[in-house]
C-alpha cells in the first residue's frame, strides 16, 4: 500500500452535490454518494440521446445500442474479464446472485448436493441460495470466523468434500470490511471440485479486482456501491459457464425465435437480459467506472484504508468501544458502545449532522455470531477526509455524554 497516498488524503466531496458543507456522510456501504459524472451521464441519457436499444431501426437507437454495448466492455475490462459477452447486467448483486442459484443451481444441484456460504454473509448471499436449497434439495454449509472477523479458510477446507458444487463467499465483508483471500478460497473451492462466486459489493469500490487473477467462477456487484445509479448491477460469469445455464425469466430481447410450437434462446448475455433493459442505468454505471478509474482503485483503497486505521485508533481511546473487524478491515469499521443502543448512537449522530448506519446490516447470522442485535457502521468513500472522523468521534462523546 503506497503511504504517500494514504497520509495525504483524497478530498474529492466538491465532486459530490449532495454532500453539503459539514455533513458527514458515513454510509458508502449502503450506498455510495453520485459525483457529478455520473449524473450528468444519466440527465444526458435521458435528454438528449434517450432511445431503446437493440430494437430500433433508427439512428437514435442504433446509437444509444453503441453505447449500451461500449458500456458492457468497459465494465468487463473493470474486472478483467475475458469478453463483454461475459458480462450480464442485473437489477443488483441481488439479483445477480438470485439468478446464478436459480439459473446455475436449478440447473445442476442435485439432492445432498451442498452449498458452502459464510457466517459473515449478507442475505443477499444466503436467502437466494435457501430458496434454490429447497427446490432442489441441496444442502447449506456455513464456514466460521477466525476470531478478527474474517472467513475461516482452513476450516472451510476441511468442511469441503466431493458433494460440494458451489462455494459463495463475500469478497469484503459489508459489516467487518474483512477481506478475503480469494485466491485460495477460489483454490479450495476448485480443488473440491466446485465452484466459487465472489460477492463483489464492497470489494469493486476500494480494490482493484480481477476476475482471471481471483481464479473465481462468478462474481456480482451492484452499481449503486461504485458511484454509480441504483437498479444496475452486474454478473460475470466464465463464458463456458453462461454458455450452458437456462435463462431464468423469459421475455423480450432473450429469444432466438418465439412459437407456440418451442422457443429456442439467445446466447448470453442476451439470454439472461430478459425485457427492456435499464439502459441509462448503464450509462451511469460506466460513467462511474470512469470515474473511479480517473482517482485510481488503488488510491481509493489506500485512502480509506488510511481513515480505517484512525478511525480505529480514535474510537479504542474512547472508553466502552467495542471494535469488530480486523485492524486492516476495508473501508468499514463496525463497533458498539456499551450500554447504548446502536439506533440511538445513529439518531444522536445524525442531529451531529454525521451519518451512520445503525442495525443487522443484512447479515443476521454474523449479529448473532457476534453476539449484539445490531452494530453502528461507518463506511468511507472518496468524498470522506479526517474532518469526517473529527466529526464522528466528537458526535460520539456526546453520546456517552447524554448516556452518563
Ligand atoms: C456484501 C453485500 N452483498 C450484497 C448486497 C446487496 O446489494 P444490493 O442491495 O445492491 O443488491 C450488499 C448491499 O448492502 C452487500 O453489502
Amino acid at each position: 500500500m503506497d503511504m504517500a497516498v494514504s497520509t495525504r488524503p483524497l478530498d474529492h466531496v466538491a465532486d459530490f452535490p449532495a454532500i453539503p458543507e459539514g455533513w458527514s456522510y458515513l454510509d458508502t456501504a449502503a450506498t455510495a454518494q453520485k459525483p457529478r459524472p455520473v449524473i450528468e451521464t444519466i440527465a444526458r441519457g435521458y435528454s438528449e440521446t434517450y432511445a431503446t436499444v437493440h430494437r430500433g431501426v433508427y439512428q437514435r437507437s442504433s446509437e444509444m445500442t453503441l453505447a449500451f454495448e461500449a458500456a458492457r466492455g468497459r465494465v468487463a475490462r473493470f474486472i478483467g474479464a475475458r469478453a463483454a459477452d461475459e458480462i450480464v447486467f442485473t437489477r443488483g448483486a441481488t439479483e445477480s446472485i438470485n439468478l446464478v442459484a436459480r439459473s446455475w443451481g436449478g440447473a445442476n444441484l442435485r439432492p445432498g448436493d451442498r452449498i458452502l456460504l459464510s457466517t459473515l454473509e449478507h442475505h443477499s448471499n444466503i436467502v437466494p441460495w435457501q430458496l434454490i436449497a429447497e427446490l432442489t434439495g441441496a444442502v447449506i454449509d456455513v464456514a466460521p470466523l477466525t476470531g478478527d472477523g474474517r472467513i475461516d479458510l482452513d476450516a472451510m477446507a476441511a468442511i469441503l468434500t466431493g458433494r460440494h458444487r458451489i462455494v459463495a463467499l463475500a469478497h469484503v465483508s459489508n459489516v467487518l470490511g474483512s477481506v478475503l483471500d480469494a485466491r485460495r478460497a477460489a483454490e479450495l473451492a476448485h480443488s473440491a471440485g466446485a465452484l466459487l462466486l465472489l460477492d463483489g459489493c464492497q470489494a469493486v469500490p476500494r480494490m482493484p479486482v480481477d476476475v482471471a487473477a481471483l481464479g473465481c467462477d462468478f462474481y456480482v456487484f451492484s452499481g449503486h456501491k461504485l458511484y454509480g445509479p441504483t437498479g444496475i448491477g452486474v454478473l460475470w460469469g466464465r463464458s463456458e459457464l453462461l454458455e450452458a445455464m437456462p435463462p431464468w425469466q423469459g421475455g423480450g430481447a432473450m429469444i432466438d425465435m418465439v412459437s407456440f410450437e418451442g422457443t429456442t434462446y439467445a446466447p448470453p448475455p442476451a439470454r439472461f437480459e430478459a425485457g427492456t433493459p435499464h439502459v441509462v442505468g448503464v450509462l451511469g454505471l460506466e460513467a462511474a467506472i470512469a470515474y473511479v478509474e480517473g482517482i485510481g482503485v488503488e488510491a481509493i483503497g489506500a485512502h480509506e484504508a488510511a481513515l480505517v486505521r484512525e478511525t480505529r485508533e480514535a474510537l479504542s481511546s474512547l472508553n466502552s468501544v467495542r471494535l469488530f473487524g480486523p485492524d486492516d478491515s476495508a473501508g468499514i469499521v463496525s463497533f458498539a458502545l456499551e450500554g447504548v443502543h446502536p439506533h440511538d448512537i445513529g439518531t444522536i449522530l445524525d442531529e451531529s449532522r454525521v451519518a451512520i448506519r445503525a442495525g443487522h446490516h443484512c447479515a443476521q447470522p454474523l449479529m448473532a455470531h457476534l453476539g449484539v442485535d445490531a452494530t453502528a457502521r461507518a463506511s468511507f468513500g472518496v468524498y470522506n477526509g479526517p474532518r469526517d472522523i473529527e466529526a464522528l468521534v466528537r458526535g460520539l462523546e456526546r453520546v456517552r455524554r447524554i448516556f452518563g
